[in-house]
């Protein structure tokens, strides 16, 4: 296999960072797969809700899609929890470090934000503070953070729920991964 040639980054010449980039982007472009993969999993994350957190997820995507909003917010709702798995008291950041570079930054932001915003319903059932998300009052995404926790995730737990397949939604995941990726800071 070929490889750089370096064993420290600092000794690394234009010529094998040129190559990494080339395998990076090559790689990139399997990210639709892998993230319908991770959500497959989600099937079998942790349980006690009367549906799965993939069945979850695809009301969210459902309910979102049925509303008309635009691919990349349904496709926001679709992944907004696949961070339980690998980033259960971050999942929130998680799911949104995914999307930043593909999505406009108000949907990243509510995403970012919906752990916080989401508490409205039970932290106070929980020894929580059920209005954390007045800290963001100021914000001009506030109320749209509010309106995706109340219409896309605090009702999205009904097993009577007809739901889209996640087939359903693999074109608009390849279509938003797709795209030209904008690098932030
Ligand atoms: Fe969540
Ligand atoms: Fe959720």
């Amino acid at each position: 296999m070929e490889t750089v040639s370096f064993i420290n980054m600092a000794d690394g010449t234009k010529a094998d960072y040129e190559f990494l980039g080339k395998h990076e982007e090559e790689y990139a472009k399997g990210l639709p797969g892998r993230l319908i993969e991770a959500l497959k999993k989600l099937e079998h994350s942790f349980s006690g809700y009367k549906v799965s957190r993939l069945e979850h997820s695809l009301q969210s995507a459902t309910r979102a899609h049925q509303d008309g909003r635009s691919v990349e917010y349904v496709v926001a709702a679709l992944l907004h929890d696949i961070g339980d798995e690998l980033a259960p008291y971050s999942h929130s950041e998680m799911a949104a470090s995914i999307l930043r570079p593909y999505v406009e930054e108000r949907i990243y932001w509510i995403i970012k934000t919906h752990g916080v915003f989401q508490m409205y319903y039970y932290a106070h059932l929980t020894g929580g503070d059920q209005n954390a998300r007045d800290r963001y009052k100021d914000n001009p995404w506030y109320e749209d953070a509010v309106e995706f926790c109340h219409l896309y995730d605090q009702n999205c737990f009904d097993p009577e729920y007809k739901s889209k397949p996640l087939a359903f939604f693999e074109p608009m995941i390849a279509d938003v991964f797709g795209r030209e990726p904008a690098f932030g800071e």
